[in-house]
Parts: structure tokens; sequence; C-alpha cells
């Protein structure tokens, strides 16, 4: 690691999401200064319109760096549930409509999941990070089980029905320390620091497709 180089790096995430700024800031330590759009007076809702995680990732990197020029990254989660052939997926944050309401989404998962004996599923988060105006992709998945009720009251989301791999809690009950250590956040931002503290060696990077992500 290179202590001298990474010092203090300044990023935007383009988010206006408090729940992933508080995880991000957690996960980055403090040889990071992360800003979001709220720091920068940015009031707009960046839109999600694509196919993939990775293009939707892309989409809030690329809107923030042509506004800014500056280093950038943004990043799109989804839950991929193996019954519903991966649905949420790109389309969790709008499962159960356009008001994006988290209660109802979680009771459509339930829902069609009702009588179903196969619960696994698999957080997916996918970072696109512009750093000296090149684009780079990192990724971070969480094995899991979806619970048969929503259990616990920490997070957000769809953190109260999943039970990551080797855990009997939801992310829900977990203390945010706890989540934040092994959940597919911090392994796709662990990747992302992996990157930029390496980075006059980033030949390293292996570049993931942006179309099937
Ligand atoms: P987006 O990445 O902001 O589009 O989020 C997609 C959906 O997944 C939204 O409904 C979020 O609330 C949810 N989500 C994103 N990250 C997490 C997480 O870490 N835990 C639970 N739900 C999440």
């Amino acid at each position: 690691m290179d202590g001298f180089h990474t010092k203090n790096k300044s990023l935007i995430f383009a988010t206006n999401n408090a729940n992933k700024l508080c995880e991000a800031l957690s996960i980055m330590g403090d040889r990071y200064t992360i800003k979001n759009l709220h720091d920068l007076k940015i009031l707009v809702d960046i839109p999600e319109p694509h196919a993939t995680l990775a293009l939707n990732a892309q989409e809030k990197s690329s809107f923030i760096f042509n506004l800014t020029k500056q280093d950038c990254f943004g990043e799109d989660t989804g839950l991929e549930i193996e019954a519903l052939n991966n649905a949420p997926g790109v389309k969790s944050a709008r499962y159960a409509g356009e008001q994006k309401d988290p209660i109802a989404n979680i009771h459509k998962v339930l829902n069609e999941l009702q009588g179903i004996k196969n619960r696994k599923a698999q957080f997916k988060t996918v970072i696109s990070l512009i750093y000296k105006g090149q684009h780079h992709l990192f990724m971070g998945i969480q094995n899991g089980l979806i619970a048969d009720v929503p259990r616990g009251s920490q997070g957000f989301g769809y953190d109260c029905i999943f039970i990551p791999e080797h855990s009997t809690q939801t992310y829900a009950e977990m203390d945010a320390t706890t989540k934040n250590k092994q959940s597919h956040r911090k392994k796709a931002f662990t990747e992302m620091i992996f990157f930029l503290d390496n980075y006059h060696s980033s030949d390293i990077h292996q570049n993931l497709d942006l179309h099937s992500t």
C-alpha cells in the first residue's frame, strides 16, 4: 500500500442516498475525502434507465463527471433472487413501482416467494469510478438467503429480509460495523480502494463488461 499517494484523495460519490454515503464513509476511512451530491448542492435524482447495474453506475459517474470534471464514482446495487430468475436485480429500487417504496418492494418479494423453499439470493454492487478522466468498474457480491419475514430495524432497503451467508441474522439485525465488514458494498469498495492505492501499477486492473454486469 502506498500511503503517500493515497493520502487525502478527494472523490465525489454520485448519490443522494444517506445510507449508502454512511456505509461508504465507514468503509473508505479517513484517507479519502468523500463528498456527495448534497455537499456540492447538486440537486438531481440521476436516472437509472439501463438494463445492467454497470450501465446505471456509469450513468451516475458520467453525469457528475460531465458537471464537475472531478474524480467521482457512482454505484448501483441489486438484489438477485435465484427462485425469481434473479429479480428484482437491476429493478430493485422500483420493484413495486416508481414510488421506490422499500416496504412495498419487500412485500412484493415475500409474496412472490411464498411457499418457495429455495431462498438463495445475492446482493451485487457495481461501482463506476472516473479517475483522472478514465472509467473503471468494480463489483462486490454477497451471497445469502431471503428470510421468511422481515427481521431487525437497522440498515435500509432490503436489509431486513437478507441473511448473509455464515450468519443467522439479517443485515437489519446487525450493527453497521458488522454489516460493513462483509457486505457486497464493502467488497466493491475494497476493490476500488485497492485500485486507487495501486494506481501507479494500474495495469493489474481488469475492467468488467458494462453490458453483462
Ligand atoms: P440503488 O442502487 O440505489 O438503485 O438501490 C436499489 C435498491 O436496493 C433500493 O431499493 C435500495 O434501497 C436497495 N439497496 C441498495 N443497497 C442496499 C443494501 O446494502 N441493503 C439493502 N438494500 C439495498
